[in-house]
């Protein structure tokens, strides 16, 4: 947590910037609008996303004016993924707090979220640079792609560490990347510049471990994530721990648990077992030590690719920060 609050407060004018941008953008002249986004607001994340559009920017030039609306469209277009998930999923917590759902109605968070993606295309297009826009729309479209293959996969429970991770790059990595694309043109470089392709690969391998990282949360009661555990199965969601011991069929149970893993609408007791042979196999190491080999490859691109700096510093540490960090 040392390294993230130091990379924070090496951005600390920018992160202002950005939450001023980010807070006038939101004002409407909707009473009611403004109260649920005011109480939104209160709960600000960890702004990961906006921090590593900031570094890229920075490693390759400046954090412009441009940079921040960037960031400011990429951290909006999230949260709008955020507002709608938790009515597609009938969460009732986020970050420790009630969802926009919980306290309103669906009804609402539906119009709340849509504000958050009109608001995030209009910052795109304030950057006047049609590649942001670009990156921006794409990645909306594999959010909803991502959505629907999360829930297509979890109803035909389809066993299969190639279909996991395509979902967590749509889902997640496709947020990451857009990230990278998002600092890099601010900064004035195309993506035909190898420093480019190598801060986007970086990217998706950043993106790639938070979802990894996430999925382990929900093996595991009493974090501060403010999430109930074994979620992710009650929805049907089988993630890589779990994946991961299921695929070897010497173990003893393998087949019944994998019947167990298919069946639909699972109670509070198979939910634990499953999380329980999980975590006895070996699930959790296993994919701590996946993080641990896409780190070291992300590392590498990045002190191949760029000349040593604080810079680049932080952008290794914020990885580091993402596989360490307890919620
Ligand atoms: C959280 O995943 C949700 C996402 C990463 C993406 C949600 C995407 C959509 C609802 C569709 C696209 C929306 C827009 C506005 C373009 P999770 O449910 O695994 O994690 P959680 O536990 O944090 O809810
Ligand atoms: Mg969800």
């Amino acid at each position: 947590m040392g390294n993230f609050k130091s990379i924070q407060q090496s951005l600390a004018t920018e992160l202002t910037g950005l939450n001023g941008l980010i807070r006038k953008t939101l004002d409407s002249p909707n009473e009611l609008m403004n109260k649920v986004i005011a109480s939104y607001l209160e709960k600000e994340g960890k702004q990961v996303r906006p921090i590593l559009v900031m570094l890229c920017a920075r490693l390759l030039g400046d954090v412009t004016d441009k940079t921040l609306k960037g960031a400011a469209a990429v951290e909006l277009l999230h949260n709008a993924s955020l507002i709608h998930d938790d009515v597609v999923d009938d969460t009732e917590k986020r970050r420790g707090a009630p969802t926009i759902n919980a306290i309103w109605d669906n009804h609402l968070a539906v119009l709340i979220g849509d504000f958050f993606l009109s608001n995030a295309l209009l910052l795109a297009a304030a950057t006047d640079d049609i590649r942001i826009v670009n990156s921006i729309s794409e990645l909306g479209r594999l959010l909803s792609i991502g959505e629907l293959d999360e829930i297509y996969t979890a109803r035909f429970n389809n066993l299969d560490e190639e279909a996991y991770f395509q979902i967590i790059f749509r889902k997640t990595a496709s947020l990451f990347v857009a990230c990278a694309e998002v600092g890099v043109f601010s900064a004035g470089i195309g993506k035909d510049d190898p420093r480019a392709a190598a801060l986007v690969e970086y990217s998706r391998l950043l993106g790639l471990c938070f979802q990894i990282k996430d999925d382990i949360f929900d093996y595991y009661a009493d974090t501060e994530i403010g999430k109930p555990t074994g979620n992710d199965l009650r929805e049907g969601k089988i993630t890589l721990p779990l994946l991961h011991v299921l695929r070897d069929q010497s173990l003893p149970g393998c087949d019944e648990m994998r019947a167990l893993a298919r069946e639909e609408a699972l109670g509070t007791g198979e939910i634990s077992r499953l999380i329980t042979y999980a975590i006895d196999n070996g699930g959790i190491e296993y994919a701590y030590d996946t993080m641990s080999r896409l780190r070291d490859q992300a590392a590498k691109l990045i002190t191949g690719s760029f000349a040593p700096s604080p810079t680049r510093d932080a952008l290794i540490s914020l990885f580091d920060f993402i596989i360490e960090r307890r919620h």
